[in-house]
């Protein structure tokens, strides 16, 4: 058993089972049975079960929501966002999968070809998902991934990070309640060097969903053969601010995107670079509101939006990069001290240096934002596309034609214009390139990710 531990106060959550090898076969070898029968109830059964479990999640908001604030330090507000949204977006997924649809395909269209072969084009499950959830949204990126896999027919393995496993098995009953058979949505729970390896190298499992570090997605990748992957990893999310920004929107902008969850999600802003007149007129006005706006404490009190980050370790490693950055020439401009859990929102001013520190250069996961001047546009394009993340950057201007050339220049997977980066709304497309993910999500892309082609042949017979 491992012990969970709060981050609000160190005490223990409760305890997790660590899965043995022994009962990883059988919940794999129980899956591809279930599955055969799960795959043939009718869709619009699976779809009228999966709106059930969203109902489930609602009434269940306040409990889950509590649950989440102990066990992985969010706030009130964010804790309640992350049940609610995952309610819709179950909904959303089942209506989604009644549309998803095959084709048909006529032989005349290539040369040499008639009308007398016709191929029907499937879309069928892939059989058995192995989904790998991450401490930050262990409700709402697990169901993210249950949610379309069962929609059409496949089981799935849940592996929930095991900060967060408490939340993720409380939400797994949502399903169960609802209909879900329990050998068709199996939670094997245990660390990730305890039963990761087992796992993604398991020949039962026909693809892996995983959201996690970019560091842990390469070996999974590495390791687990020609299956398909969908992954969402890291990110080092750029905030480009054009000379004509609207720096009060712009402001709020980044500190929101910078310090909401603590810094602690994929998507949040890390560094913002713009020309040195623009970063001048802007580092006061994210000062301001970040002394306004952001309070940091205990996150079970509702007025507090700045809670400790996952675990003391994690604080101290976040600590340890902001004393490098400002031995490394960069200028803490508040923040930038660790009480046990917490970090404070810490602005870091580069001047008008290319910072090649590991605060900027890889991912942070803590409530820490960087400035840098650059000479030109050009300069700050090279600086962004030179990373090896390519989650989300933000543009910000009031010219929307410039936006977009500028946007157009980025090699990441999103570009907002004047807003935070964001995985939502939750059916636009979200991917990452480079090491920030493999695959597109978001509840089209993701029910499509979840099955693959399968194609009958007609020959009429001559
Ligand atoms: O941490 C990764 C999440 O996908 C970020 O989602 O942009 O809704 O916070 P979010």
């Amino acid at each position: 058993m491992t012990d969970v531990i709060s981050p609000l106060d160190g005490s223990v959550v409760g305890k997790i089972q660590v899965v043995d090898n022994t009962e990883i076969d059988e919940a794999i070898k129980i899956a591809h049975r279930e599955q055969k029968t799960w795959e043939d109830i009718p869709l619009i059964k699976r779809v009228k079960i999966l709106h059930l479990a969203a109902d489930w999640l609602r009434e269940h908001e306040h409990y889950l929501s509590v649950l989440l604030i102990k066990e992985i330090g969010k706030t009130v507000a964010e804790a309640k966002d992350e049940v609610v949204r995952s309610a819709d977006m179950i909904d959303y997924f089942a209506n989604e999968a009644l549309n998803l649809r095959g084709e048909e395909l006529s032989g005349d269209a290539f040369p040499g070809y008639d009308k007398d072969k016709l191929a029907l084009v499937e879309r069928v499950p892939l059989g058995v998902i192995l989904a790998i959830a991450p401490f930050n949204y262990p409700v709402n990126l697990s169901v993210s991934k249950i949610a379309p896999a069962l929609a059409l027919g496949n089981a799935v393995i849940f592996k929930p990070a095991t900060q967060g496993s408490i939340s993720a098995l409380h939400m797994i009953e949502a399903f169960h309640k609802a209909g879900v058979p329990a050998g068709v949505l199996s939670a094997l729970t245990g660390g990730g060097e305890e039963i990761g390896n087992y796992l993604v190298t398991h020949p039962g499992i026909d693809q892996i969903s995983f959201t996690g570090s970019s560091d842990v997605g390469k070996e999974i990748a590495t390791k687990a053969g020609m299956i398909p992957l969908l992954f969402e990893c890291g990110g080092n999310n750029p905030a480009l601010v054009l000379s004509d920004a609207d720096l009060d929107l712009t402001s709020t902008e980044i500190v929101k995107g910078a310090f909401s969850y603590s810094g602690q999600r994929c998507t949040a802003i890390k560094y913002v670079l713009g020309l040195a007149p623009t970063i001048d007129a802007l580092i006061p006005m994210v000062l301001d509101k970040t002394k306004k706006l952001i309070k940091m404490g205990d996150p079970r009190k509702e007025e507090m939006n700045l809670g400790p980050v996952i675990s003391e370790n994690a604080a101290i490693n976040i600590e340890k990069r902001i004393v490098d950055a400002e031995e490394k020439g960069g200028e803490i401009l508040t923040g930038g001290k660790r009480e046990g859990y917490y970090i404070e929102p810490t602005v870091i001013d580069f001047g008008d240096k290319l910072p090649s520190v590991d605060l900027v250069k890889k991912e942070t996961f803590g409530p820490v934002v960087s400035f840098i001047r650059v000479q030109n546009i050009a300069d700050a394009l090279e600086f962004i596309n030179s990373s090896t993340y390519g989650l989300q950057a933000s543009v910000f201007t009031k010219d929307e034609g410039t936006g977009i050339k500028v946007g157009q220049q980025i090699n990441v997977g999103s570009v907002q214009l004047n807003n935070k980066p964001q995985r939502g709304p939750d059916h636009f497309p979200f991917l990452g390139i480079k090491s920030s993910g493999v695959g597109v999500q978001g509840i089209r892309y993701a029910l499509e990710a979840y099955t693959r082609y399968k194609s009958i042949v007609f020959n009429k017979p001559q």
